[in-house]
């Protein structure tokens, strides 16, 4: 079912019920360092230029004081940061990766399968999933003519190594030998790096779509890489 290649240290492998805790703490990474692209998106959104502008404003009316204006454009700045900060840790804290938590029932089946890139010290760095497009939400077309692409992400001191180009390139793999007509995916504008790897290895941003979560607006895009139409991946 998996598949194994051995480069720079770091293979690239099936799951193994082991990983379980690794896994899990590979993802979290991934999802906190977001925080910082997602602060540049926010602090960009014309909701929150205002807000701070006119707070900004506010004060130095009040008090007259640039010390006291600036103070509160500081803070405003600092607890958006932390506001981003503690969705985070309660996001980790939900049902975000709740798939994760027993990877044998929900991907080693039939048509699916999970990854993990392991380094040369045994430490997983890296992951990818491929499930069924249909499991995850409804779909107009066969269920099985999909692949859903999940759980992309690499270790942070991992990072620009070509491991997530690996792991994706097993995922195409797997997909053709298992006669998908095409992968999907989402991702969003705070994973721009993410956006790059994918068009980088073929994909293609077929909707761009505002998507509501958790009182954020996330521009969202969907990726597709369309089996038939590329074949560069055997
Ligand atoms: C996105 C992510 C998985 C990339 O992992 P990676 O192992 O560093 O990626 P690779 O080294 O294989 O990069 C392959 C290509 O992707 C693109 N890329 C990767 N990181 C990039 C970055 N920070 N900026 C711009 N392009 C980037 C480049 O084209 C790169 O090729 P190059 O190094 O020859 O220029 C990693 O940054 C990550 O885990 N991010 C957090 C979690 C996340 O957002 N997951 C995506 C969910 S959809």
């Amino acid at each position: 079912m998996g598949t194994n290649t051995a480069e720079m240290g770091v293979k690239i492998r099936t799951f193994r019920p082991s990983d379980t805790r690794r896994i899990r703490n590979v993802l979290i990474e991934g999802l906190y360092s977001n925080i910082d692209p997602a602060f540049f998106v926010g602090v960009r959104r014309p909701s929150v230029i205002g807000a701070v502008v006119a707070w900004t404003a506010f004060m130095y009316y009040w008090t007259l004081s640039l010390l006291s204006a600036i103070t509160v454009f500081v803070a405003l700045l600092f607890i958006y940061y932390n506001s981003l900060l503690i969705a985070a840790y309660f996001l980790t804290k939900g049902p975000l990766f709740d798939d994760v938590q027993d990877v044998q029932r929900n991907y080693m089946k039939p048509r699916r399968n999970f990854w993990v890139a392991e380094a040369d010290n045994g430490q997983v760095v890296g992951t990818i999933a491929i499930t069924l497009k249909s499991l995850d939400k409804p779909a107009n077309e066969r269920a099985d003519d999909v692949a859903w692409l999940r759980r992309m992400a690499v270790s942070e001191n991992y990072r620009r190594q070509g491991i997530a180009k690996r792991l994706v390139e097993t995922a195409i793999r797997f997909c053709r030998r298992n006669k998908y007509r095409r992968i999907e995916l989402i991702t969003t504008e705070v994973q721009l790096p993410a956006k790059a790897l994918y068009e980088k290895m073929g994909f293609r941003c077929v909707n761009t779509w505002a998507r509501r979560q958790y009182g954020f607006v996330l521009w969202t895009f969907t990726l597709v890489y369309d089996m038939q139409q590329d074949s560069t991946y055997h």
